[in-house]
């Protein structure tokens, strides 16, 4: 077979997934509530079908299998992310021991198993007692996060070697402060500022705690769905709009966890309309000294913008949107089911602006991946033919690749996601896993697509 896209040697094959998503098991094994658990409770109807997060893909009773399984499809690396309510449930104090077996047994196995645990600590669950005392929004809780995250280090230092801080940080901020589909369901700017800016200070604080440890071999950054703008055309108000909404969505979490500073220009932005938020002494110093090792990426569509058309509605709440309107470029690809754009060139663009302007950072690809509604409709001889999904994977591959070509310091690819999982409040109407779940029975079937990326793996390249 000739392999026409060969990548680096040691490169990083794998999958993605969370806690919440995939564990299951909310109400056992000591575990706390998180906010999902709560939202749940309180509005069952956000969530397709009604599908809560109690048992989602039952990983928690399961791991051993599907791990087998993630070694059969030609996994060497994973990442998960450990339940803060799992471990600590309140998110403050006592350790929870059923838990600790749990993640032990997790990253044993995957070490058993020669598939490296890549492990993120916050993925969208704050436990729900801290949500209570404000979240985000309040210092206390970026201190207990602090406190969490050393415990995780102690814990699973010794075998983890891939850390990750929090998993596309911007997401509860648009979700839960600006655009109502994460809790708490607020629009208020100024809080959303605030809790972008706690979480970047937690950041900060878990890195300065994880390099006293000084482990060996050792990596520390973040997740960042680094979602490209592009201007509907060269216009310069158009380009304008583009950069502000950069700054607004990428820029915001990027250039403080890479380069250590927020831009200046955004900076600008929110005291001109008195949205800053309020920054303790000493903060601005620990988030330059306290920059990622490393980067993770996920990318899933473009985000394509125009100059507004319209003045804002002045009696409306402060929006990142008062500056740019979106943009439905026509003859876009789609991927109609979760109705995001899809466009593989836009990973390549990721790259080279982190080779220009972030230092050529060491990263790879955290996330990438295909939803799609009611694929039992593939199934043939009782597997799903998802030829879309391999098309997907290999489009984006082509282009990562060239970026590889061209310098960029790309060290691997994670599909999301191993096997068909809980998207929020999607829940399971877009399956995006290697594996399909049976929902019923809970059965693991591989997708036509496990065993082309089996192939992919030990070729490393196609
Ligand atoms: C990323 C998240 O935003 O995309 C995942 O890290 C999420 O948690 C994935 O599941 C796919 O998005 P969605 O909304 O379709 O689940």
């Amino acid at each position: 077979m000739i392999i026409q896209y060969k990548f680096p040697e040691d490169f990083w094959w794998g999958s993605a997934t969370s806690a919440t998503q995939i564990e299951g098991a909310a109400h056992e094994g000591g575990k706390g509530k998180n906010i999902w658990d709560y939202w749940y409770e309180i509005e069952p109807n956000r969530f397709f079908e009604n599908v809560g997060p109690a048992t989602t893909s039952d990983f928690y009773h399961r791991f051993k299998d599907d791990i087998k399984l993630m070694k059969e499809i030609g996994h060497n690396s994973f990442r998960l992310s450990i339940s803060w309510s799992r471990l600590i449930p309140g998110g403050r104090g006592e350790i929870n021991q059923e838990a600790v077996t749990f993640y032990n047994n997790v990253i044993n196995e995957l070490l058993a198993n020669d598939i490296e645990p890549f492990v993120t600590l916050y993925h969208f669950d704050m436990p729900l007692e801290l949500q209570n005392e404000g979240g985000w929004e309040s210092r206390n809780v970026v201190e207990a996060y602090k406190e969490y995250a050393i415990q995780c280090f102690q814990l699973f230092g010794d075998r983890v070697k891939k850390w990750f801080t929090f998993n596309e940080p911007i997401v509860p901020v648009e979700g839960g402060y600006l655009y109502d589909f994460h809790y708490p369901n607020i629009v208020d700017f100024k809080k959303a500022a605030q809790v972008a800016y706690h979480t970047i200070l937690a950041h900060a604080k878990a890195i300065e705690a994880f390099r006293t440890f000084n482990f060996a071999d050792s990596k520390i950054g973040i997740v960042l769905n680094l979602t490209p703008t592009y201007p509907r055309s060269q216009n310069p108000f158009d380009v304008k709009a583009a950069n502000i909404c950069d700054l607004f969505f990428n820029r915001s979490f990027l250039d403080p966890a890479v380069l250590g500073e927020y831009p200046k220009e955004l900076v600008e932005i929110l005291r001109e309309h008195g949205q800053l938020p309020v920054v303790g002494k000493g903060d601005l110093e620990l988030i330059k000294q306290n920059t990622v090792d490393i980067l993770g990426v996920n990318y899933y569509q473009p985000r394509r913008v125009k100059a507004k058309e319209y003045l804002p509605n002045p009696y409306s709440p402060f929006m990142p949107d008062w500056f740019f309107d979106y943009y439905e470029m026509p003859g876009r690809k789609m991927n109609p089911y979760r109705g995001w754009e899809i466009y593989e060139k836009g990973i390549y663009d990721i790259m080279i602006n982190l080779k220009e302007n972030y230092g050529n950072i060491e990263c790879f690809i955290s996330e990438n991946g295909m939803g799609v509604q009611d694929e039992e409709r593939f199934l043939k001889d009782g597997r799903i033919e998802d030829d879309y999904r391999i098309e997907f994977i290999k489009g984006h591959l082509k282009w990562l690749h060239k970026s590889i070509q061209e310098g960029c310091n790309v060290k691997g690819y994670h599909l999301w996601t191993f096997m068909d999982n809980w998207s929020w409040s999607n829940a399971y109407k877009n399956r995006y896993g290697f594996i399909s779940v049976d929902l019923k029975t809970q059965k693991r079937t591989p997708k036509k697509s496990a065993y082309w990326f089996k192939t992919v793996v030990e070729n490393n390249g196609f």
